[in-house]
């Protein structure tokens, strides 16, 4: 596809990245025109739901330039965007979007000429991806949407942003949580999230059995059912109409009709 130019869009740090920016201009290092920068005071400001709205309005992928680590500005920031980016990464996964769509950069004030590399070798990278599949795809579309969903659940918000604690300093009792242990409780409470928004997604429209669910979520019938008891004793589902001998079920949707 030689014609596509991608569509990226740069959130960078007012402190570090916007300056590298900044400086490969004045210093005319050359780099593609494909990115569209927004300044942000931290790189950590970009939560991950924005990060999947962007994707969701039609970006072909997403730069997060901050300061080198140990540098930023708010001390730190740019932990907890590291965090961030991963998990947001892991929803992208799930939803079946590429992750290398989105990057997460460490550029200093002083490195203009970084700058531009680290802008090309994206386009570049982007490019070799081609353009990104959500407006032509309705299924990626509508589990964008519940990956979006998943990433504003307190739950996962609260996780992300503990772990520096949990696994550096420890919990109230000095207890340390062993690093790889809490990635895999995060990326289970991430798939779970996901699942669970997307069976709400799935059930919007249309009132959908067990089965029907298990088909496009992927999972076994009986985790399934498991999630759609979660779902009920939370008031988010409910049953709809019942077809023969099949229960069919539909998102409660708070304000609707
Ligand atoms: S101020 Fe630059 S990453 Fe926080």
């Amino acid at each position: 596809m030689s014609d596509f130019e991608p569509r990226i869009v740069g959130f960078l740090c007012n402190w570090c990245s916007y300056a590298g920016a900044d400086l490969a201009g004045v210093s005319r290092f050359q780099y593609p025109t494909n990115i569209r920068s927004i300044r942000v005071m931290c790189s950590t400001r970009v939560s991950p739901h924005l990060l999947l709205e962007v994707f969701k309005a039609g970006a072909d992928g997403v730069m997060v330039g901050g300061c080198h680590i140990g540098d930023c500005h708010y001390i730190t920031g740019n932990y907890y965007t590291e965090k961030r980016i991963m998990l947001t990464k892991e929803l992208l996964r799930l939803a079946g979007i590429e992750p290398d769509r989105l990057r997460l950069e460490w550029i200093s004030a002083s490195e203009g000429e970084r700058c531009a590399n680290v802008v090309a070798d994206f386009v570049k990278k982007v490019r070799e991806l081609g353009p990104s599949p959500i407006p032509r795809d309705s299924r990626l579309a509508l589990r964008l949407d519940a990956a979006t969903e998943a990433a504003k659940v307190f739950r996962l918000r609260l996780l992300s942003g503990k772990e520096i604690k949990l696994t550096g300093e420890g919990n109230a009792y000095g207890e340390k949580v062993d690093p790889e242990r809490f990635g895999n409780i995060l990326r289970n409470a991430a798939q779970e999230e996901f699942q669970r928004n997307l069976i709400l997604e799935l059930t919007k429209c249309s009132a959908l059995s067990v089965k029907e669910m298990a088909k496009e979520t992927g999972e076994a019938t009986d985790a399934t059912l498991e999630r759609v008891v979660a779902l009920r004793s939370k008031n988010l589902l409910a049953l709809s109409v019942v077809e023969g001998m099949t229960p069919k079920y539909k998102a409660i949707i708070v304000g609707g009709v």
